[in-house]
This record gives structure tokens, C-alpha cells and sequence, in this order.
């Protein structure tokens, strides 16, 4: 019998989640205690960006095979397998994981429980956050051990989200019964016959292996940035230094550009639990170079507002700026932890006038960053500029004219941060070209 599936939780990763399970051809309800979002996604709209998948969300909503409720007690009586989206931040009073949201929704869900299921994480959490949520959902399950728990972490990208579930590198569950390997190798064996690797492990390793797999994206790309400051202090350029790395296969090139470095809501908060929880277990030493990843991070914005400042002449105070890029990455609407921002306000609390343009994220930046000013397309944003600072590379700014753009610049000054844009068309169009890490 095919099993009837819900999502716990329809942000970014629910929502993205329950669509590819329609997808697969199974029967998904949606449940979030957001009345608003429910609504938004039950009349087939994406509250958020994310290419493809307003398409799909669209089609399985109208099939009838996807639908959303605020219902818990709906989800509880018809799924054959929940799983469990729900978001795990930073907590707002130090490094470690928020976990509430993920605790809420267990200590809601169980009471309801009548007959076997089972329950998949797929939050990403400390090591044991499973064990504990088991002994919760066989505790106050009615039905008691009948109830299983597996863990299943998610390794999606914002921006490929629906390819990524589709098409995943691997999937890896955490099971503590054959049973609970059966059903999720059946749910997902549509993937694995298309020759997914599916990776069985306990518990704890399945929950380590998607902060080990975020902990190493984040080390390669501040061992660039790294390199980039080794770069700026003896005149070498980064970005050939990474081509040349790269062409090393056991390094590789992916994760090896070097720029303003990453944001978003997962590689920084997830390093940042990682520490937190890893000195909770007397092995903090083990990952104290994480500090370092996360700082020499950090450093980079901070010399994007030295070199913007050097293009200013020395000082921003009645300067304008033309910030292109507010996303944390290109194809995302995503502001969390975004550099391009940061780096954005900093430089308007300096004195700048600065204002941005960014393909999707306006509307979220608007709400976070109300004292910056907002522009409707790259050029506007740039009118009359003495600095262009190029901060998140979409395409649509590594496709623009130098020619043309620097009919509306004030000076034309153009740091690019991203180390996406082609220096030498920029400087035959009469731009002084600086950028992070090259001479
Ligand atoms: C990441 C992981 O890639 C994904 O597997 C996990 O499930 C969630 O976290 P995401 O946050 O969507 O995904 O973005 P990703 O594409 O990994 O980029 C993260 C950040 O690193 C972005 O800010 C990006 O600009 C930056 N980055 C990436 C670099 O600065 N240099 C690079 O070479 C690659």
C-alpha cells in the first residue's frame, strides 16, 4: 500500500520537501501553525522565491495529491509518515541550536498517535537531539512503540531546491529498526533506482553527517578567503591561485571562490551550533578551527568596506554608493546573515548615501534594513554613484554594459566583491576595476 505522507513545518524546506513528495506520486498534507502560509501555499502560491517550484507546488495543489492544514489532528490521523521541517535557528542568546519549534512539534504531534507511523527528522541538530525526541514520541504516543523515529538529514540548496531534492548526491537515514529502513527505502526508492546512493547509519551519525557536510563547505570557502588575504598582502591574484588549486582533482573547484564569503540561514548559525554543542561535550577542541572559518568570514565584509572606502576617496561621508546584490547568494530572496547587506548598512551608518538593487530580495531587505535606500534596476541604484559595489552575482549584473553603465555613474568606481564580473571589459570601458584578493 502506498504511504500517506505529511510535512511538519512548510518553510523553505517543508514546502520544498512536500512538492517533490507529490512529485514521487505520493499523497502529501502540509501542516504549519502559519494560518497565513497555509493559505498562501493550499492556493498553490510560494510565499518565498525559489525557481521551479511554484510550478510544482501549483499542479500538485490543483491534482488534488498536495494539500496544507492547520489541522494537526488531520495530519496525525492520515499520515503513514511524518515528516518533521521544521526550522532549528540560532538561539538569540549565544551559538547553539534553537530546537523549541522542533520539541513543539513532537510534544503536539505524539499525543495524537493512535497508530503505527513513522516520524522523520530532517531539521538539522546537534548530535542526540533523536535519541531524545524518540523517548518523547514512545512516551506520550498512544500508540507507543508502534511510533518510530529515523533521521533524515537535507542537504538542499536555496536556488536548487526542487533539483536537489530530486536529483540528491545521497540520501542518508538514521534508523534503529530494519522496519523504519524498509519504509523510508521504499518511500524513496523512486531515487534510488535511479541509482541514488542510500546511506544507513545510526542515529547520531546520520545527524553529524549534515553539519560534518556544512562544516567542510564552509572551511573550503574561508580557506580561500584565507588565500585571498595572503593574496592581498603580496600582490598574488586569487582567482587564478583557485584555478590553479582546483585542476588538482583531489581539491576540486567547487566552493573555491573566493569573495565576500558565505551567509545565509545555514552554513553560519550551523558552524556556530556545531561549536556550541562540541564544547557541551568536553571535544570543543576538536572543532576550534571553526572560529577561524567563521571569523576569517567575517573579516572579508569588513575589507569590502575598507576597499569601498579607498574608492571614496578615503571617506563616505556624502558619497553615493550603488550596492548591486542583497540576497545572501544569487536565485534566492534569502537576507539571512546576507554579506551584501551588511556590508550595505555598514557603509550607510558610515555617512553614504547608499542604495540597492537586488533581483528578488528587496521586499526582505526593505523589512530588515529600512534606513537603506532601494532602487527598481541596477542602473537606477548606480545613478550618479562615486563607487559601484557588485555584492551578490546574479546574472543579470554579470551581464550588464560597462558602456552603459558608466553613462550614469558619478565616478566609475566598481568593487566587485564576488569576483564574478570580467575585470578587463570593465577597465576597457574606462572603470577603475578593485576586487577582493586581486591585485
Ligand atoms: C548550504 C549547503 O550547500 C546545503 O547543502 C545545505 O543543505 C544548506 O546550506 P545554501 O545555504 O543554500 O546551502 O547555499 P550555498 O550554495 O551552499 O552557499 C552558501 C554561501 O556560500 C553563499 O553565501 C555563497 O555566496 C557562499 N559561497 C559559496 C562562496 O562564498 N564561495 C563559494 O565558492 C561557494
Amino acid at each position: 500500500m502506498t504511504p500517506r505522507l505529511t510535512v511538519v513545518g512548510t518553510g523553505y524546506l517543508g514546502a520544498t520537501h512536500a512538492a517533490c513528495m507529490a512529485e514521487l506520486g505520493y499523497d502529501v498534507i502540509g501542516f504549519d501553525v502559519d494560518e497565513a502560509k497555509i493559505a498562501a501555499l493550499q492556493a498553490g502560491k510560494v510565499p518565498f522565491y525559489e525557481p521551479e517550484l511554484p510550478e510544482l507546488l501549483a499542479r500538485h495543489v490543483a491534482a488534488g495529491r498536495l494539500s496544507f492544514t492547520t489541522d494537526i489532528q488531520e495530519i496525525a490521523e492520515a499520515g503513514d509518515i511524518h515528516f518533521l521541517c521544521v526550522g532549528t535557528p540560532q538561539r538569540p542568546d549565544g551559538y547553539a541550536a534553537d530546537l523549541r519549534y522542533l520539541f513543539d512539534a513532537v510534544d503536539n504531534l505524539a499525543p495524537l498517535l493512535r497508530r503505527p507511523c513513522l516520524v522523520v527528522g530532517k531539521s538539522t541538530v546537534p548530535a542526540g537531539t533523536a535519541a531524545r525526541l524518540a523517548e518523547r514520541l514512545t512516551a506520550s504516543a498512544p500508540a507507543g512503540t508502534a511510533v518510530e523515529l529515523a533521521w533524515n538529514p537535507e542537504f538542499l540548496r536555496e536556488g536548487f531546491a526542487v533539483a536537489d531534492t530530486l536529483h540528491p548526491d545521497r540520501i542518508v537515514v538514521g534508523v534503529r529498526s530494519s522496519r523504519a529502513e524498509q519504509a523510508l527505502r521504499s518511500v524513496y526508492a523512486p531515487l534510488i533506482s535511479a541509482g541514488v546512493p542510500f546511506l544507513v547509519a545510526d542515529f547520531a551519525t546520520a545527524e553529524l553527517v549534515k553539519v560534518a557536510a556544512n562544516s567542510f563547505l564552509a572551511t573550503k570557502i574561508s580557506f580561500i578567503n584565507a588565500m585571498a588575504e595572503i593574496c592581498e598582502a603580496t600582490g598574488a591574484d586569487v582567482v587564478r591561485l583557485a584555478e590553479a588549486l582546483a585542476l588538482d582533482p583531489r581539491i576540486g573547484g567547487r566552493f573555491l571562490q573566493a569573495g565576500l564569503g558565505f551567509g545565509g540561514g545555514c552554513l553560519p548559525k550551523d558552524i556556530r551550533a556545531f561549536i556550541a554543542w562540541a564544547e557541551e561535550l568536553g571535544a570543543g577542541d576538536a572543532v576550534a578551527f571553526l572560529r577561524d572559518v567563521d571569523a576569517i568570514n567575517l573579516r572579508r565584509r569588513h575589507r569590502m568596506v575598507e576597499l569601498a572606502k579607498e574608492q571614496c576617496d578615503g571617506a563616505f561621508d556624502g558619497k553615493r554608493v550603488g550596492v548591486l546584490g542583497a540576497a545572501f547568494k544569487p536565485n534566492s530572496d534569502d537576507i539571512r546573515d546576507s554579506p551584501a547587506l551588511e556590508v550595505a548598512d555598514t557603509i550607510r551608518r558610515a555617512g553614504a548615501a547608499v542604495t540597492v538593487y537586488d533581483p528578488e530580495a528587496m521586499p526582505n531587505a526593505a523589512v530588515r534594513y529600512p534606513e537603506l535606500s532601494y532602487a527598481d534596476s541596477a542602473f537606477a541604484a548606480c545613478e550618479g554613484a562615486d563607487v559601484v559595489l557588485h555584492l551578490t552575482e546574479w546574472r543579470e549584473f554579470r551581464d550588464l554594459d560597462p558602456v552603459a553603465l558608466g553613462a550614469v555613474v558619478r565616478r566609475r568606481r566598481i568593487v566587485d566583491g564576488r569576483n564574478a564580473l570580467d575585470p578587463e571589459r570593465w577597465r576597457a570601458a574606462g572603470w577603475t576595476y578593485r576586487a577582493l584578493g586581486r591585485p
